[in-house]
């Protein structure tokens, strides 16, 4: 397996470019089913998520023809509707195709998606919104069987909690179905609000795009015909080089970036004492010398993101004093915790909340990557760790950061991909 080899010390200068969003990707690929002719994608982030999504489309009988950033998908000669555990297992977003393939197909099989490391992550709600568009849906050998053999029909819905795939499942699925769906308390994160813009550019109306609340008037089973889509930029990965200069206490510059969507992260990061330039799509951070703690709550968009906390805790670290940062939407999303306290941070669990006390100095050593924000929180430490740090496991930081050493290195980091004797 690889490992990330990171000798910390080195200021960062100068700039990168950031990647197309991998979780506006997903749900934009899945949606894709919808069509029966060929859809191009372009600014697609080159990670392992995408790539496995779209070995489970070609799967399906779908012609995909990828390279790094473009995919030109065609669905129109799909012939099987079985998302199979060897591929689901793999990454649980495949459940996205859920919504999309009984829409279009009425019917199909979709693997339970595994638990996964931050929590237990069920999808209740997105089969509880399809059963309240007439599908039949039944559990058996770990298989979601779903079908809807007089296709969906709209419906009112509304989601107990605020979901982004059980949103997106569910838009995708009133794409297609006979009159009208109402959602109530969906989600309105950026990548929610791109899928719903590519569905409207389909030809479908649909009110309340990056509201809490969506209407949608399906076609009655008829396809859609696409236009191309740009995915957005990554504000997860922006956020993450943010927090990059910050704790390494450099000036760098990001580019391809849509501020709106990082606006919490950068509030977050001027309470600590870091100043930001903003120009067209790009921005510039200045950060402090002497980093201010900082309190952070997890919620939904635009809130302070759940993607960005381990990054934070990272940062959080050497800052001077304790910060409080409390998780609300993952049951286990703190084991980047025991990891960084082996490279020398203070850090305490009470229940849902971390109590971060500022060290001065980190100290490298091997530790081991769990999920993937939590692998980028590794190497943010490892940066600014005295010495030379190993992070393995970092299988989990393909899945959804395009080139990070790459990156860093261009910013003067010394960052190095090895493999294990
Ligand atoms: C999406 O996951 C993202 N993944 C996650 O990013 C992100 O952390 C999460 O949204 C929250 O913003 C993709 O977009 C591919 P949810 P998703 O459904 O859709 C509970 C990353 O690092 N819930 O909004 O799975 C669930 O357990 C990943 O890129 C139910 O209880 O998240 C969680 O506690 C990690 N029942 C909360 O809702 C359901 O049916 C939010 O989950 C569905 C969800």
């Amino acid at each position: 397996m690889d490992y990330l080899e990171i000798v910390g010390g080195q200021k960062l200068s100068g700039h990168i470019t950031i990647s197309g969003a991998k979780n506006a990707a997903l749900p934009i690929i899945a949606a894709t089913i919808l069509s029966d002719k060929e859809v191009t994608l372009t600014n697609l982030p080159n990670v392992v998520d995408i790539r496995t999504l779209l070995k489970l489309l070609s799967m399906l009988g779908s012609s995909v023809e990828h390279d790094n950033t473009v995919a030109h998908i065609n669905n129109g000669c799909m012939r099987s509707t079985k998302a199979v555990y060897e591929i689901v297992s793999e990454m649980r977003a495949s459940i996205l195709v859920l919504g999309p393939l009984l829409a279009r197909f009425g019917e199909c099989e979709v693997s339970l998606p595994g638990g996964c490391a931050i929590g237990q992550r069920p999808i209740d709600l997105h089969l509880k919104a399809l059963e309240s568009m007439g599908a039949q849906i039944e559990i058996k050998g770990g298989y979601v069987h779903a079908i809807a053999p007089k296709g969906l029909q709209g419906a009112k819905i509304i989601f107990d909690k605020i979901t982004v795939g059980g949103t997106e499942n569910t838009v995708m699925a009133a794409a297609l179905a006979h009159g009208v769906t109402t959602i109530l308390n969906a989600a309105k994160e950026p990548e929610v609000v791109q899928l719903c813009e590519m569905i409207r550019d389909a030809g479908v109306k649909i009110e309340g795009i990056g509201t809490n609340e969506l209407t949608i008037e399906g076609t009655g089973g008829k396809p859609l015909d696409f236009q191309t889509v740009a995915i957005i930029p990554d504000r997860i990965e922006a956020g993450t080089y943010l927090c990059a200069g910050a704790i390494t206490n450099s000036s760098i510059t990001l580019n391809n970036v849509n501020h709106g969507h990082i606006r919490a992260s950068i509030d977050k990061l001027e309470s600590m004492g870091c100043r930001f330039d903003l120009e067209d799509n790009s921005i510039t951070i200045h950060p402090t010398e002497h980093l201010k703690p900082v309190d952070l709550i997890t919620i939904e968009y635009p809130g302070f993101p759940t993607d960005m906390q381990a990054q934070f805790m990272a940062v959080a670290v050497l800052a001077q004093g304790e910060s409080l940062i409390e998780e609300r939407l993952f049951e286990n999303r703190f084991m980047h915790v025991s990891e960084l306290n082996r490279l020398g941070a203070n850090i305490w669990l009470k229940g849902s909340t971390a109590a971060v006390k500022g060290v001065k100095e980190l100290y490298g050593a091997d530790v081991m990557a769990t999920d993937l924000r939590a692998s980028s929180a590794l190497v943010l430490a490892a940066l600014v760790a005295q010495g030379t740090t190993k992070v393995r496991r970092i299988y989990h930081l393909d899945r959804g950061y395009d080139d990070l050493e790459g990156k860093l290195s261009a910013l003067g980091a010394n960052i190095s991909r090895k493999k294990e004797a």
